[in-house]
């Protein structure tokens, strides 16, 4: 059985800009953000990309025309062969009419109401609608998919089959939270046989989205709301919170069954609601990291309060000993280590993919799983990988070089020799682009698409900054270690493993000097975990590198520059290369340098 997961909209930016207002700051308030496709053939995932990898838009919406044609082709599959569509949005009638009440029952003068109603009339018939979504697929591919062979999978269940996919297929109990879905912005349930129960009495409405209040705080704080929240995240390293936390006692309210309210729900006409209260508890906006880092701190501790909260209520539903975590505030990885610590579960996973970047993988996998002819006979995933996306051979590569061929000077090595070559470079002060295979999905570069350096250097954050990301200087690089070196390094606690930068661990006391250039302000690194298994010649790198230098770790930072997809093709790595100040370029088994103009 052939399914394709597709999530993006065509309209969906012009529809959000003309009704909303999303641009400028807001112009990733857009429902299906982070666009992209997936293939899944007999229950294997064979093949997903994110479409602003292809059309070069960050966090793109628009329909994944790009994505959809190179899944289908990197599998030799036509449309005709696809059994089923799947779409991880299920705008319902009773979704509509919920939010038609939802409307009229507001306490707001009549002639409001009816603006209201016209904005998410529009944003209804035009994007979101059964009808709308079929007439997208058409006019994009030029393919009309049968009605029936078209599956319309909940938003946050998606999410949730993406983190049970990834995570084996075993039985296991799930907390999604992102900024809001059809009608939610969290919810809690369990995955036991193949079968999804959601604890409906747990669930939090989209009014009440904790990851939009983040949102919200990260917009106050000047950056830009449903990116930059990991600024945020890297700001609180700067501060204790204060005590008692403003946003505790004063932006949230716990219930029973693991609930919560916002003091002051998201009004989607006012972005800026939150505003006086947010200077009313922590003084009017300053722009110092004094400032923003005391209120970050703040903000993070909030994130745990509430994430703990759901987690007690879960535990206590739920007999299972797993969990998984997904959905955009999964992403929050400085909340996640505690969260999973504090805990009676005895592992808890967050996939590559917890974002919506992961949501076209969900949704196909979900449809797949739910269909008729494979009840109770699925068979579970051998491997997950998040090398997914497309791989461009030597051909292509060296037709690449040749156009830059006055720019840029190469020699082809073997495995071994790009191993030994660039070890002993990166012995030195430099900065390294890291090409090879499939481009990782996700929006964590994992070493496919990556820029390394040397940790053991204390400014080499300043260096990578000056050269390549221009990046704030609070916010940290992340190390990779060998999966089999990481407990010596890193206080694991009862994580073995975290292979998608989705957990946070402080750096033992004895290792802090040794990689000062990966270990945050807090003493935390968000690390990578690598094996030989997935990742075979950046282990072997790596290990060639400690012998050289005793330095057990690399900073692995995403192969792009601020504001810009990471690199996919040859081409958009040399163009990367040649408009920093990267010192070396691995291009698979080419490795590149910069012709001196001098010479
Ligand atoms: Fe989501």
């Amino acid at each position: 059985m052939i399914v394709l997961g597709c999530n993006g909209f065509t309209k969906a930016a012009e529809t959000f800009a003309e009704h909303f207002g999303a641009t400028g700051v807001d112009k990733h308030y857009i429902l299906g953000h982070d666009a992209g496709a997936a293939l899944l053939v007999d229950g294997k995932l064979v093949a997903a990309v994110e479409e602003e990898r292809l059309n070069r838009e960050k966090k793109t919406s628009d329909f994944p025309i790009n994505s959809v044609n190179w899944c289908l082709e990197h599998a030799g599959v036509q449309f005709s062969d696809i059994d089923l569509i799947a779409i991880p949005w299920r705008f319902s009638a009773e979704v509509f009419n919920a939010l038609l009440h939802e409307i009229a029952d507001a306490p707001r003068e009549p002639l409001e109401k009816l603006v209201t109603l016209f904005h998410v009339g529009n944003l209804f018939a035009g994007v979101l609608c059964r009808e709308a979504i079929l007439g997208d697929f058409a006019a994009r591919t030029g393919f009309t998919p049968d009605p029936d062979k078209v599956v319309f999978v909940q938003h946050h269940l998606a999410h949730a089959t993406t983190g049970y996919y990834m995570a084996g297929m075993k039985d296991t109990a799930f907390l999604i939270s992102d900024g809001r879905a059809e009608m939610y912005s969290s919810l809690i349930g369990e995955i036991r046989d193949g079968k999804f129960r959601v604890f409906d009495e747990s669930t939090i409405s989209a009014n009440d989205s904790i990851g939009l209040l983040f949102g919200a705080i990260t917009r106050y704080l000047g950056f830009v709301p449903n990116n930059d929240e990991y600024k945020v995240m890297g700001l609180s390293g700067f501060a204790a919170p204060p005590s008692p936390n403003p946003f505790v006692e004063h932006f949230i309210e716990l219930h029973p069954e693991g609930r919560y309210t916002l003091t002051v729900p998201q009004d989607t006409e006012n972005p800026r609601a939150h505003d006086p209260l947010l200077e009313q508890h922590f003084g009017p906006l300053e722009d110092t990291v004094e400032y923003k880092a005391r209120l970050a701190a703040a903000a993070q501790e909030m994130l745990s309060v509430v994430t703990n909260h759901q987690l007690r209520a879960l535990e206590a539903k739920t007999d299972l000993d797993h969990l998984i975590f997904e959905g955009g505030v999964a992403l929050n990885c400085l909340n996640n280590t505690p969260l999973f610590e504090g805990s009676r579960f005895t592992d808890m996973a967050v996939s590559f993919a917890a974002s919506d970047t992961g949501v076209a993988i969900g949704a196909a996998v979900y449809a797949w799983l739910n269909h008729p002819d494979n009840a109770g006979h699925v068979e579970l995933p051998k491997s997950v990988t998040p090398y997914l996306g497309p791989e461009y051979d030597a051909a292509t590569t060296e037709q690449a070089l040749q156009e830059f061929g006055d720019q840029v000077e190469w020699s082809r090595l073997t495995d071994d020799e790009v191993v030994d070559q660039v070890a002993k470079l990166l012995t030195e002060k430099v900065v390294i682009g890291w090409y090879e295979g499939r481009i990782e999905h996700g929006p964590r570069a994992l070493g496919h698409r990556s820029i390394l350096a040397n940790p053991k250097f204390p400014d080499i954050k300043d260096v990578i900054n000056t050269r390549v990301k221009h990046r704030e200087p609070f916010r940290p690089f992340a190390p990779l270690v060998l999966e089999s070196d990481a407990p010596k390094i890193f206080e694991m606690g009862r994580k073995t493993r975290s292979p998608y930068m989705t957990f946070v661990f402080p750096v033992k006391p004895e290792f802090r000097d040794i990689i000062p250039g990966a270990t945050h302000v807090d003493g935390t690194s968000r690390i990578q975990t690598i094996t030989d298994q997935d990742t075979p010649r950046l282990a072997a790198l790596l290990r060639q590198f400690t012998a050289l230098t005793d330095v057990p770790c690399l900073i692995n930072t995403s192969f792009n520059v601020a504001g810009e997809p990471i690199v996919c093709t040859p081409t958009d790595a040399l163009k990367c290369f040649l408009g920093t100040e990267i010192d070396y370029l691995v291009l698979g088994n080419y490795l590149v340098t910069k012709v001196d103009p001098a010479a």
